[in-house]
């Protein structure tokens, strides 16, 4: 079990495309696992990537408790997701509000497709299927993303809604509290 250092914004391990889990079953990806959800759940993070920790593999987890300081979010389950891949069910896109681990103390609004499908692999090889809208779907598509090598500054469009959250909290048109992930 150990917190790992997450890598910062810049770090190639994150602009790189992850590679495939060829073999879950063994301890070498079991070890990954446990040292992402230690690191996870050290920083209160929403969701991680594998790349995120040095590992340039396609994994992801997330989940969320419901959380007082974040009322509107919805729990979502905590989730170990291998070799993704991602359906877009709804062309619309929504705007919201994004943190990552691995650009620490900053936001930006984030555009993001409505409704996905995404399928994988858990923990243990079985085959997860879900269609998620809102935050989860957001999550999701966050997490996935840092397989591509990318995080989410490349997606936004207008870059006046980028900066650091205690300066953006000074807004009053926006509310952007949200959880890194
Ligand atoms: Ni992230």
């Amino acid at each position: 079990m150990a917190v790992r250092e997450v890598l910062l914004m810049g770090h190639p391990v994150l602009q790189q495309r992850a590679l495939p889990v060829e073999d879950i079953d063994t301890l070498h990806i079991q070890e990954i696992l446990v040292d992402m959800r230690d690191t996870m759940a050290e920083l209160d993070g929403a969701g991680l990537a594998a790349p995120q920790i040095g590992i340039s593999l396609r994994i992801i987890m997330f989940g969320i408790a419901h959380n007082p300081r974040y009322p509107e979010v919805e729990p979502i389950a905590e989730t170990v997701l291998i070799n993704p891949e991602i359906d877009v069910l709804d062309d619309r896109m929504e705007e919201g509000w994004e943190g990552c681990l691995s650009i620490p103390g900053m936001r930006g609004n984030v555009p993001r497709h409505s409704k996905i499908r995404y399928r994988g692999y858990s923990v243990n090889g079985e085959r997860i299927d879900r269609t998620v809208d809102g935050f989860h779907a957001r999550v999701v598509q966050h997490e996935y993303d840092h397989l591509e090598g990318i995080l989410y500054p490349q997606r936004m469009i207008d870059m006046s809604d980028f900066g650091f959250e205690q300066a953006l909290l000074k807004r009053s048109d926006e509310n952007v509290a949200t959880l890194d992930s």
